[in-house]
């Protein structure tokens, strides 16, 4: 593993799946992590993963202003900066425009996409200045185009989009990157609820989830490791270049026509 996180501290919102790949990843690249959860088990299972490397868990709503102004002065006092944030924490209720209701639609905008606005606005003078200074929004292919039934979600997934570009050209002054990742199915706790709910009666979820896979051109669902070593890739030194952009870790999904 290269170590070209040494020294450099990271943000990392989400800790199961996703949230939690991405912060293994970067403090076996040698960086310290803070990574923040609300779910207690969550955060308790992602310490023992964890323990060994340098990461401290911190249990927090992200989509609470006070919450995230908190965690940011804390992570100020301890370690006076960071290099990077990775917003992916989020959650995926299902619901057309009849059966959305308005909490359902108010709740998912605030954890998915207020959250990536919270957690930059009171960690942006902590990233202002640092070397590699880098935010990552986690998106979703279904920001580019969606399935039945994700209103709320692929709303909040395509707003992301929006303010990952928004935010890219106003920080490229004070050298930090911002940019989002779009990932296909990726297997993780919130891939296997979906599939385990679509499994008809005799089925099993593996069967589902390879189904799942089918619909990529690859031919299988991605890994929790394949999305994390694109996150490694832009929040580290080789990405100097990069911001604005959206980058797809989906299977060829997105570059598939469906007829
Ligand atoms: N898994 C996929 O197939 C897939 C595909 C495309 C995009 N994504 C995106 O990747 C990201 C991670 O997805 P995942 O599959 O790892 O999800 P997951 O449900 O497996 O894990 C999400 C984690 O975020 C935490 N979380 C949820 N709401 C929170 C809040 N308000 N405050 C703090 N923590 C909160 C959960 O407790 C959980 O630990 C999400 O942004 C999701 O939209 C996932």
């Amino acid at each position: 593993m290269v170590e070209d996180m040494k020294g450099k501290i990271a943000v990392v919102s989400g800790s199961a799946g996703i949230g939690l790949g991405c912060a293994l990843r970067l403090a076996q690249a040698g960086a310290r992590v803070h990574l923040c959860g609300n779910d207690p088990k969550h955060n308790e299972t992602a310490a023992e993963k964890t323990s060994g490397l340098d990461v401290r868990m911190h249990l927090l709503d992200v989509s609470e202003d006070q919450q995230v102004s908190d965690l940011a002065q804390q992570v100020a006092e301890a370690d006076g900066g960071i290099n990077a944030l990775v917003n992916v924490a989020a959650i995926q209720p299902y619901g057309n425009i009849e059966t959305t209701r308005p909490s359902d639609w108010d709740r998912t905008l605030n954890v998915n996409l207020r959250s990536c606005y919270l957690m930059s606005h009171y960690f942006y003078p902590l990233l202002k200045g640092r070397s590699d200074a880098s935010i990552v929004h986690m998106a979703s292919v279904q920001g580019h185009a969606n399935q039945r039934n994700v209103l709320a979600y692929a709303t909040s997934k395509g707003a992301i989009h929006a303010l990952t570009r928004a935010m890219a050209v106003d920080c490229a002054h004070d050298g930090v990157k911002v940019n989002s990742v779009s990932p296909g199915s990726i297997r993780t706790p919130l891939l296997e609820f979906a599939a385990e709910s679509l499994t008809p009666h005799g089925g099993t979820m593996e069967e589902t989830l390879a189904g799942f896979g089918k619909s990529h051109p690859i031919g299988r669902v991605g890994t929790v490791e394949e999305v994390a070593e694109l996150v490694a890739f832009l929040v580290g030194p080789r990405s100097g270049f990069c911001t604005g952009g959206d980058y797809p870790v989906d299977g060829g999904l997105r570059a598939q026509l469906g007829v």
